[in-house]
């Protein structure tokens, strides 16, 4: 069977002031009436023939009571919210993920998905998990992969080896590098022979537990601990507090995907392309490319009025905002703050919360 797990532990600082530590973005309706959270939950409702768990879902703390409750209210519960007292990266966020889908002696195919991704066809989405569960059944660690549109140097990028034998799509994952420098990153797309890494991963729980213990063995002990001793409350699972916070810190990326070349014996890596609409949504510009627009181009939410403006995204959260002969602009209300920004500064926003978190 297909065990869903989703990771919610970002902030999404650059979706600032919409996203707030208390309240990131995952957790909030951006691109349509239902959150990232919500509409992540529900992305395997075209999947046929496999059958799908209830979703793990791995988290901050501070969340539990929110994610619940966005979950019960579209009809799919989560009986396993793992708790996370702090943050040590994805890579024991997985791991404990792993270690309780194995409670019950079961050994289901992962599907780790972050909560914070856009994907606006669902379909195409589905045809590739399928093509994906089919390697990970048998053994391999598989990852989606995006064809790329400029050097982000903000992901991973995958270099695709042969086509597998049987398979549609589905290539060997011939080298993995997380985040290169601008460089290497217009290096990769240039050659034509990388994908992204969409952040998307599908393997066994025995598969990724193996592999962990095998390259980052503290961070596989300190998991088992903290899942050992973790306090059981209706559907929270909260983790043991001194044993993960003493957990290294560690991406999926890093501590294993970039390890896999040197470790044939740990299963194969292998990328299924993804072609399905993804965006990781990280900041405003990102959020105005993925939404639905005007005949102007411009995004709006909530009480907007518009002269003579384009190509903006222009969210009011609890006043009337009107924006006059304005192009590519971002504007952004909410009841305690209000941010305006050029579209194509949008990655800077986290400037301003850094200053914010510093300056107190
Ligand atoms: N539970 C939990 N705990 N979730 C976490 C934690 C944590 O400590 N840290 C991050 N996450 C969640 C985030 O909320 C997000 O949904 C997902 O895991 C990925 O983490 P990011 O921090 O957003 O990773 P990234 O964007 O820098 O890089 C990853 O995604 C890219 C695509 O968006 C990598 O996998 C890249 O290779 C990839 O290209
Ligand atoms: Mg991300």
């Amino acid at each position: 069977s297909l065990q869903p797990v989703i990771l919610s532990g970002g902030s999404g600082t650059r979706l600032w002031p919409a996203s707030r530590e208390q309240y990131p973005k995952q957790l909030l309706p951006l691109t349509a009436d239902e959150t990232l959270l919500q509409i992540t939950a529900t992305r395997l409702r075209q999947l046929s023939g496999i059958e799908v768990a209830q979703p793990i879902v791995v988290t901050n703390e501070d969340h539990r009571f929110i994610i619940a409750e966005q979950l019960r209210q579209i009809g799919k519960p989560s009986n396993h919210i793992v708790l996370e007292p702090v943050g040590r990266n994805t890579a024991p966020a997985m791991e404990l993920a792993a270690q309780v889908a194995q409670l019950d002696g079961a050994d289901p195919v992962l599907l780790v998905m972050p909560a914070d991704h856009v994907v606006t066809n669902e379909a195409a989405f589905c045809v590739a998990m399928q093509e994906g569960y089919a390697q990970a059944s048998a053994g391999a660690l598989v990852t989606f992969g995006i064809v790329p549109d400029r050097a982000e140097t903000g992901y991973g990028y995958i270099r695709v080896g042969d086509k597998l034998g049987g398979a549609a799509t589905a290539r060997q994952l011939a080298a993995f590098v997380e985040k290169p420098n601008a460089e290497r990153a217009a290096e990769y797309v240039a050659s034509g022979q990388y994908l992204w890494n969409s952040g998307i991963f599908m393997m066994k729980a025995s598969v990724w537990r193996r592999a962990l213990t095998a390259l980052k063995p503290a961070m596989a002990g300190a998991c088992s601990d903290a899942v050992g001793k973790a306090a059981r409350d209706a559907d929270f699972i909260r983790v043991d507090k001194a044993a993960f916070t003493a957990c290294p810190s560690d991406s999926i990326d890093y501590a294993v995907m970039e390890k896999l070349g040197q470790h044939p014996e740990l299963g194969a890596g292998v990328v299924v392309p993804l072609d399905a609409g993804w965006s990781d949504v990280g900041a405003w510009d990102a959020l105005w490319q993925v939404s639905g627009k005007d005949a102007a181009g411009n995004v709006t939410r909530g009480d907007v009025m518009l002269h003579d403006t384009q190509d903006s995204l222009i969210f009011a959260g609890s006043r009337l905002v009107a924006a006059v002969g304005v192009k590519d602009v971002i504007v952004v209300e909410t009841p305690d703050a209000v941010m305006v920004a050029d579209k194509a500064n949008a990655q800077d926003v986290k400037a301003i919360v850094s200053r914010l978190k510093s300056e107190g």
